[in-house]
């Protein structure tokens, strides 16, 4: 009888240690859904400057702030190469703008007149990259990007 018992015990032990080990996996697959939606979430302007300032504050710990006048400057300048933000994107970034090279016509880069503008950190990642290599000839500082970022929000 007690070996019986044993037996039992021990098929009992392994159907609930399959019931955990599913209800883990479903665990797993509700989290990486919940993830991989976050990923995609709609963000905004200001969850981009949070981070920029979460980034500013790592490179120079000496950090103060972010300043759209700076930004302003910074947006309309040459910066040792042929082209400036405002080459493409129109020196008013509530206007649209014509990509210096190709012609392209570009949707404003101010969000008040453009609400698609910062709204997706892989758009907002991959131009960052992209354009700061073209004007700059390297990537831009955290600052930079907040700086930019502060000027295009004070643009209606
Ligand atoms: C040679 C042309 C060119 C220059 C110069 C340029 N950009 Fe762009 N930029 C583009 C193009 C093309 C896109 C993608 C099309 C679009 O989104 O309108 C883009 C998109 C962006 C975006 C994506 C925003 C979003 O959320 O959709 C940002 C941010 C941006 N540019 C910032 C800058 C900044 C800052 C500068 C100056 C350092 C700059 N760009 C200079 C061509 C340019």
């Amino acid at each position: 009888m007690s070996r019986y018992a044993g037996a039992c015990f021990g098929a009992h032990a392994i159907v609930l240690n399959h019931f955990r080990l599913e209800i883990a996996m479903r665990l797993v697959v509700v989290a990486t859904l919940i993830i991989a939606a976050a990923g995609v979430r709609a963000e905004t302007p200001a969850d981009f400057q949070a981070r920029f300032s979460a980034q500013a504050k790592q490179e120079n710990p000496a950090f103060t702030g972010f300043s759209a006048d700076q930004g302003q400057r910074w947006y309309a300048r040459t910066q040792g190469r042929e082209w400036s933000c405002a080459s493409c994107h129109a020196r008013n970034p509530a206007a649209t703008g014509q990509h210096a090279a190709t012609g392209k016509l570009l949707a404003p880069l101010a969000p008040a007149a453009n609400p698609e503008r910062f709204t997706r950190s892989d758009k907002v990642e991959k131009w960052f990259k992209r354009n700061c290599n073209d004007v700059l000839g390297r990537p831009c500082t955290a600052q930079e990007k907040g700086d930019v970022l502060a000027y295009l929000l004070t643009v209606r």
